[in-house]
């Protein structure tokens, strides 16, 4: 095997523009990768080919609870998401028998009947972002990207807007974070803080004000005599608006420069519509919103696939390396928009898999066809190379995609 000094380095500034080269490296030199992360020097290993990655979310001798399991370097790296609030202990971050107590209980609320229901406000929003990119001086695709996840999730949660603007304002600053800054931990721990204070004060409203809205239907929540607890719900809700609307606005952007760059798939999309379903897999597969996985811990000192693993080290899961494994996708750097086979693992694997999946698959689906739709002829207002996605070792997240409608 190639020693790890010679691997192209993951989460440099060069990695961020072009994940894909340092993953084709990996999986082929050095498939159970292990190196330092940037952030808090952490031991970790990184795995980059399909069925290790999907063996890896499946694999019960990992925990995604950093603060029980986690190894003293990673615990201190400050990556612990909400650490000390409840935000700390989010469904993504339990073990079962919690994690399969509060996944049933709130999975109860995506239901079939309830996903069709929300078919109807996401058309809405996306005509209204449409008509509002519309009028902007400065059209920019992640505007319009960034306000249908935004508002579908206020309007689905049942939220009213300022409240729920406030709270977007707390996830922001907790999330996107200037780690150059020296309060830098202070106001991390603040806005998560806000964040369990916004959500505390939205559910007792709710409480005197139910309705047919997610947040109702968590509140009333039942299995048996089991319910969700007060923390349980406020985590819940939170967890909703932090899982569901960066991600979305990604993948939406990514789809958008996808087809920018592959004009004969656009063309495809706008002429066969119906082709939307397997066009919104193929988004996800392509240059889906998640680069990696959250973390899993080893609980144990153990091997995979040959490589010995200390208890508490963090191994990361490289959804996107796996989605572009060319054993399992035929020319993987293609965007085919009627691709079908391998399913893809942009919305994970096992236990923790996507609970917003549908409303994902729904808000995209409706987005970027209606987009091409209304501009057919749309292209970008800069040069491409001046196209850059976010530093960001979570999120495959562009900051900006400036068009000329
Ligand atoms: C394009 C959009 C989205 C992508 C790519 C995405 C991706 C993912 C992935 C990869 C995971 C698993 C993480 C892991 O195992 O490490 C996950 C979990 C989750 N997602 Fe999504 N997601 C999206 C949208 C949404 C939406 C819209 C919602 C909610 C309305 C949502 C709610 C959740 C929740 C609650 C979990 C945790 C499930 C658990 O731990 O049991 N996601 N998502």
């Amino acid at each position: 095997m190639t020693t790890a000094q010679q691997a192209p380095t993951l989460f440099d500034s060069a990695y961020y523009q072009d994940p894909y080269t340092v993953y084709d490296w990996l999986r082929v030199n050095d498939p159970v990768h292990q190196f330092r992360f940037p952030v808090g020097d952490v031991p970790m290993v990184f795995l980059s080919r399909y069925d290790d990655v999907k063996e890896l979310l499946s694999d019960q001798r990992f925990s995604n609870d950093g603060e029980a399991w986690g190894s003293e370097a990673f615990k201190k790296s400050g990556m612990i998401f909400g650490a000390d609030t409840l935000i700390g202990r989010i469904l993504t971050v339990l073990d079962p028998p919690d994690h399969t107590r509060v996944r049933k209980l709130a999975m109860g609320a995506f239901t079939p009947r309830r996903a069709a229901t929300w078919k109807e406000p996401v058309e809405r929003i996306v005509e209204e972002a449409l008509d509002r990119l519309a009028k902007s001086d400065s059209p920019d695709v992640m505007d319009f990207a960034s306000k249908i996840p935004a508002d579908v999730t206020g309007e689905i949660l049942g939220f009213p807007l300022e409240r729920f603007g406030d709270m977007l304002h707390a996830i922001e600053r907790a999330f996107h974070a200037d780690p150059s800054n020296p309060n830098n931990e202070a106001e991390v721990a603040a806005a998560f803080e806000e964040i369990v204070i916004y959500g505390r004060e939205l559910i007792v409203e709710k409480r005197r004000n139910p309705s047919d809205d997610l947040t109702s239907v968590f509140i009333q929540a039942r299995d048996g005599e089991d319910q969700l607890t007060e923390d349980e719900l406020v985590s819940m809700v939170a967890l909703m608006i932090m899982a569901g609307i960066d991600t979305t606005r990604n993948l939406i952007g990514s789809a958008v420069l996808a087809l920018l760059d592959h004009p004969d798939q656009r063309r495809l999309l706008v002429e066969k519509p119906e082709h939307t379903p397997t066009a919104v897999e193929e988004f996800l597969r392509y240059d889906g919103a998640f680069c990696i996985g959250l973390f899993r811990l080893a609980k144990e000192d153990l091997d995979f696939r040959g490589v010995h693993i200390p208890a508490g080290t963090p191994v990361v899961a490289g959804l996107q390396s796996g989605n572009h494994d060319p054993e399992k996708f035929t020319d993987p750097r293609r965007l085919d928009i009627t691709r079908t086979g391998t399913r893809h693992l942009a919305l994970g694997h096992g236990l923790h898999n996507c609970m917003g999946a549908a409303l994902a698959r729904l808000e995209t689906g409706a987005a970027v066809p209606a987009l091409l739709k209304r501009f057919p002829n749309m292209r970008l207002a800069v040069p491409r190379e001046e196209i850059l996605f976010e530093e960001n070792w979570l999120l495959r997240s562009l900051p900006s995609l400036p068009v000329l409608l």
